[in-house]
């Protein structure tokens, strides 16, 4: 990464602050794929390496202070170290990791889902979001005995061979590398947010089992999906008998005590949980209808005469992971955590927005609830950030993207004291604040103008 005139200067800054961490990504480079556990932490030339994490606020081995915008991959609503998640967790870490068996704490745990998720009527604990989405599938093809899912192109569902197409390549619905055609041909994969599209796939083969959606949209919003699509979505779906499932493992607890489902009113018939419901510990579940999540039940299965659904899973419902999950879920519901977030994210779209206008840079920041996203134009159109339309984004609106500045913004934002969520946005908890806000507003004004310094920023007007 250099400018025409030799190494640029933001890389040359991250490369002098972040010397233990090169050094780390070093040693783990001769171990870890491209040094790295997770394919949305890979920064070019080499990430950070966080030590520890307090509120709003994370900190590296060099000793750099940085907001958080990544917020535990959207799972600490209430920011790193909240006491009470903390006081849980230590009092049961002495009684024990794995006691394999019950534990009243997992009953607990399913109360506090089933009265705040309005479709919970029964839960079902997994050890992760990828694994809820995987049981959801399952659970709606064993119960409706049809074999089709319908989702969206960009829709993010977790990893497994199902939904591992279709999110940043493979739009057509093509099997990405390692995945079975045949795993591909039972899923239809329609554009964001077209509903007619559904109806005709339901339509087509009378063979779909169910629909499944992001519920504000792709990525947390990136390409938006309104209440109207949902309600749309749930009047197809009912219409022609089809389960309606709301991948609500970012949203739950977050845009709403009750997530996406609980603020809009529009209740689906399965829900994926992750995140936030284990309060920063592994964890996930599935919540959804009785007559549903009663494939997983022995005696309502036979007394239905049918084959159950076998589930397994050593760390279903941990009783780390259930009793950090109980306590944040009580905390959130007793307090105004989910509007504090969005309000604070809220302030630092408009405040990022105006930056923006004020460097005469002609990108967006946009999003909703505790999320921002950053759109920087491809096409580079005219607009006014400020007045930005999210609407009118399109899979179409991101192609293009100068792949080198966006590294270069990521980096910058880190050598100013921030981190955030790649170099698309962030998330906003409850514990952010008015400093965290001014602190991140000028580093993004830093940022901008680094990244104008070394040729990066596109000269497109504003209307
Ligand atoms: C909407 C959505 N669904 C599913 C998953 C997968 O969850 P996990 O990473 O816990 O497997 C994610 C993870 O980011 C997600 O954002």
């Amino acid at each position: 990464m250099a400018d025409g005139a030799g190494e640029s200067r933001i890389l040359a800054e991250y490369r002098a602050r972040t010397r233990r961490s090169r050094e780390l990504h070093e040693k783990a480079t001769r171990l870890l794929p491209s040094g790295i556990v997770h394919d949305s932490r890979r920064t070019l030339p080499y990430g950070i390496y966080a030590v520890r994490g307090a509120a709003s606020r994370k900190w590296d081995v060099d000793g750099n202070e940085y907001v958080d915008y990544y917020g535990g991959h959207g799972a600490l609503l209430l920011g790193h170290q909240h006491p009470d998640v903390l006081q849980a967790i230590q009092s049961q870490l002495g009684k024990g990791l794995h006691l394999a068996a019950s534990n009243e704490l997992e009953i607990e745990w399913a109360r506090c889902i089933h009265e705040m998720v309005p479709s919970a009527e029964r839960v079902r604990f997994t050890s992760s979001g990828t694994e809820a989405t995987q049981l959801a599938m399952r659970l709606a093809r064993a119960s409706s005995g049809r074999s089709r899912i319908v989702r969206f192109q960009t829709h993010f569902h977790g990893w497994h061979d199902q939904v591992a197409f279709g999110v940043t390549e493979h739009f057509d619905g093509s099997p990405s590398v390692g995945v079975l055609q045949q795993v591909a041909d039972n899923t239809t994969l329609i554009a964001p947010n077209d509903v007619s599209g559904v109806e005709r796939a339901i339509a087509k083969g009378r063979d779909v089992a169910a629909v499944m959606v992001e519920p504000i949209g792709s990525s947390s919003g990136a390409i938006p999906t309104s209440p109207e699509v949902l309600g749309a979505l749930r009047e197809v779906t009912q219409k022609h008998g089809v389960l309606l499932i709301f991948d609500e493992v970012v949203t739950g607890f977050r845009v709403s005590p009750g997530g996406a489902q609980g603020l809009y009113g529009v209740i689906p018939d399965l829900t994926t949980m992750a995140k936030i419901v284990a309060g920063g510990m592994p964890g996930g579940a599935v919540g959804g209808r009785k007559d549903i999540l009663d494939w997983l039940d022995f005696e309502a299965a036979a007394a239905a005469g049918h084959e159950r659904i076998s589930h397994q899973g050593t760390h279903n419902a941990h009783p780390l992971s259930a009793a950090a999950g109980i306590t944040t879920l009580n905390l959130i519901r007793a307090s105004d955590a989910c509007m504090k977030a969005s309000a604070t994210a809220a302030a630092l779209r408009d405040g990022m927005n105006e930056v923006l206008e004020e460097e005469g840079v002609p990108w967006a920041i946009y999003g909703e609830h505790s999320f921002f996203h950053i759109y920087t134009n491809p096409a580079r159109t005219s607009l006014r950030p400020t007045a930005f339309d999210a609407s009118t984004l399109r899979i179409e609106s991101f192609k293009g993207k100068n792949e080198s500045a966006l590294a270069k913004l990521r980096l910058a934002m880190l050598v100013n004291g921030v981190d955030l969520k790649g170099w698309r946005g962030g998330i906003v908890s409850a514990a952010h604040t008015q400093a965290d806000v001014d602190l991140t507003l000028e580093a993004w004004r830093r940022s901008l103008r680094a990244l104008r310094d070394e040729g990066e920023l596109p000269r497109a007007t504003m209307v």
